[in-house]
This record gives C-alpha cells, sequence and structure tokens, in this order.
C-alpha cells in the first residue's frame, strides 16, 4: 500500500468516526428540551403520531461504547491504512503459529505411532480416530464407507482374503497396491458350451447343485487350466490373489451369470498403491484399522 493511499484510509476512517460522533450528540438533545413540541404534526394511518423524543440514553451511550471500542481496536490491530497496530497481529501470523502448532503436534503423535507394533496400534484409540479418517477419505470410496466392499472390491471386515489377513500381508496390499490378473477363459474353454460347464462345475464347489454330467465336464477343464492359481481343490492362492472358490464369498458376484462373466471374460482388479501417496505412517495406521475391522471389532 502507498504511502499516500495508507493516508487516505486513515483520514476517511478517522472522520467516518467522528463523523458519527457528531452526529449521535448532534441528535442526543431534544430539539424542544421544555417539551412543549413533541409531536411533529405527523400523523399516519389515522392514530400514529411521529414524536420528536432524543434518543434513549442507554442507546446513546451504547454508540459511545462501540465509538470507544472501535478506536481501541484500531489502535491495537490493523485497520488504519498501513499500520499495523501495536499487537503487531496478523492474519497470516497467526495462520502460520496454528498450523507450525499442528504440525507439531502430528509430528509427536506420528513418531509414538511409529514405535507401535500393528496389533498395538489397532488398540489404541486414538490412533484408530485418525485412521477413521484416513479410511474415510482415501478408501470408503471402493471399499465402502462401512468397508464392507461392493461387486469388484473386496469387504475388509471379514476373515476371507484374497492376498492374506496376517499384518504383513495387508500392510503390503496397502502400501504397494495389488492387481489380480485372471485372463477370460471363453476361448480356451472351447467358446460358450465349454464355459457353462466350468461354471457349473466352480457352484457346485460352494454347493450349488447342477446337472451332474455337466459339472463332471467342468471339472476335468478345471483341472487343465483352473488349478495352477486356484488350486487343486478350488481353495485359491494368496500369492497371486486368486479367490477360494468353495467358501461361497465372492467377489464378483455368486449368481450363474456374474460366475459365468468372470470365468468367459476375466476379472483385473486392482489396489492402487498408497504408500507413495500417503507415506509409511499412514499406511502403517490403515493397516491397523483394516485388521481391527476383520479382527470381528465391527466398530467402524
Ligand atoms: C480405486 C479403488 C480402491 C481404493 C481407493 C482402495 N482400494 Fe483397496 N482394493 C481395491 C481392489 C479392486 C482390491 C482387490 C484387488 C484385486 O482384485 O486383486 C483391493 C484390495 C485391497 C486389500 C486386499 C484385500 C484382500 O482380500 O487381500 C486391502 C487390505 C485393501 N484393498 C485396503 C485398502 C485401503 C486401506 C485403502 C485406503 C488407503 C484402499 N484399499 C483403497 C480397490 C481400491
Ligand atoms: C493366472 C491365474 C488364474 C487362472 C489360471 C485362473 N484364474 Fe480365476 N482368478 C484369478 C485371479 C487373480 C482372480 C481375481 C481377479 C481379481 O482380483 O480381479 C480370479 C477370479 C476368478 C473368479 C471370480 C471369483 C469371485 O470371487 O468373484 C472366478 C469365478 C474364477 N476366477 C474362475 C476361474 C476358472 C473357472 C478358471 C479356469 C478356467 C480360472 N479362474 C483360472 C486367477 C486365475
Amino acid at each position: 500500500m502507498s504511502t499516500g493511499t495508507s493516508w487516505f484510509i486513515i483520514i476517511v476512517t478517522l472522520l467516518n468516526i467522528a463523523g458519527c460522533v457528531w452526529l449521535l450528540v448532534a441528535n442526543g438533545r431534544a430539539v424542544d428540551p421544555a417539551g412543549t413540541a413533541k409531536d411533529t404534526g405527523h400523523v399516519w394511518d389515522g392514530d400514529l403520531q411521529e414524536l420528536n423524543n432524543p434518543l434513549p440514553r442507554w442507546w446513546f451511550w451504547l454508540f459511545i461504547i462501540s465509538v470507544i471500542f472501535s478506536l481501541a481496536y484500531l489502535v491495537l490491530y490493523p485497520g488504519l491504512g498501513s499500520f499495523r497496530g501495536v499487537l503487531g497481529w496478523s492474519q497470516s501470523g497467526q495462520h502460520a503459529g496454528e498450523v507450525a502448532r499442528a504440525n507439531a503436534a502430528q509430528k509427536e503423535r506420528y513418531a509414538r505411532y511409529a514405535s507401535l507394533s500393528l496389533p498395538a496400534l489397532a488398540a489404541d484409540p486414538e490412533a484408530m480416530g485418525t485412521a477413521r479418517t484416513l479410511y474415510a477419505n482415501y478408501c470408503a470410496a471402493c471399499h465402502g464407507s462401512d468397508a464392507r466392499g461392493g461387486a469388484g472390491f473386496p469387504n475388509l471386515t471379514d476373515a476371507s482374503w484374497l492376498y492374506g489377513g496376517d499384518p504383513d500381508t495387508v500392510l503390503a496390499s496397502i502400501a504397494n497396491g495389488r492387481m489380480g490378473a485372471m485372463p477370460g477363459w471363453e476361448a480356451a474353454l472351447g467358446g460358450e458350451a465349454g464355459v457353462d460347464e466350468v461354471t457349473a462345475y466352480v457352484l457346485s464347489l460352494s454347493g450349488t447343485a447342477g446337472d451332474p454330467g455337466r459339472i463332471a465336464a467342468g471339472e476335468a477343464k478345471y483341472a487343465t487350466y483352473c488349478v495352477a492359481c486356484h488350486g487343486v481343490d478350488g481353495s485359491g492362492n494368496p500369492a497371486l490373489g486368486a479367490p477360494n472358490l468353495k467358501d461361497d464369498v465372492w467377489l464378483y458376484g455368486g449368481d450363474a451369470v456374474t460366475v459365468r462373466t468372470s470365468i468367459a471374460k476375466g476379472r483385473q482388479g486392482q489396489m492402487p498403491a498408497h504408500e507413495a501417496l500417503l507415506g509409511t505412517d499412514r499406511v502403517r495406521l490403515l493397516a491397523a484399522y483394516v485388521l481391527k475391522l476383520s479382527s470381528g471389532d465391527g466398530s467402524t
């Protein structure tokens, strides 16, 4: 702000306040102290008269107090042109102070978290409070606000895992991300009929009855094309993220149409890596949070 502008603002501000005081004092006195001409002679709506009384005292003093307050304020805080006020307060200074305090508190908190194991973090209410907020911001969009997932997004509250539910594996899933790689099998299985057979077999693994001839044909194909990833008995392979096909817990859905689509077209679920985005401390908090959810402690 140039000195000219600054003085201009100062003069206009002070003149304004002085003007207010003058107006107040000038109107504070009755025009007619003797009280003989209180009626201005203006009448509305038949009987509504305009009188000429001075301002009530309390009201007058309320204005005087606000004038004193404003002058004191302008001495203490910035407001008069480029004058900074005798307290030296500034908006950016206050903001910087708050940020520094918050950062210091956060650093202290995360330093404590870094010294705790994941199970200990999961048992720490303050840590889990922070983790819940992180989860809502970074994970809920895909895994759901209750962490129960949806089609293509695993439920994080149950005991069924694609990649494994021990602390290190959960941490790795979040930090480095995961990429499910299930190719489409329609061509290899000889088209629709082959897909139908394998679908019947896969559904039979979790107890859905079907045509025995079809199931037997599907089992033979399964042994050729699927065992490498889903295992001889269909119990899956956590190293590849190949789901257990026997447990009736489904990533994409367990109805015949959805299972058929999974087999015919393949699936490529992607869990993004979060280490670079959130840093190790926050990823550890989130891993502990997921462990807590899946341990049957349903309180989110
Ligand atoms: C863009 C969507 C998306 C976001 C955001 C996301 N995830 Fe995932 N997550 C997935 C998908 C999809 C999978 C399954 C990957 C697969 O199919 O192989 C997954 C898998 C996982 C797994 C492995 C589950 C298992 O059964 O082994 C964990 C743990 C996990 N996510 C936790 C998180 C956490 C914690 C966050 C927040 C930091 C998060 N995810 C954010 C989509 C997402
Ligand atoms: C190369 C390893 C691999 C092979 C071989 C493979 N799968 Fe998969 N399959 C996967 C993976 C990994 C997933 C999970 C995909 C994801 O996370 O998005 C999967 C997912 C599935 C699903 C979806 C499960 C659910 O919970 O929704 C079905 C059904 C399935 N596979 C059946 C089969 C059948 C039948 C075959 C043989 C014709 C087969 N798979 C061969 C790796 C494989």
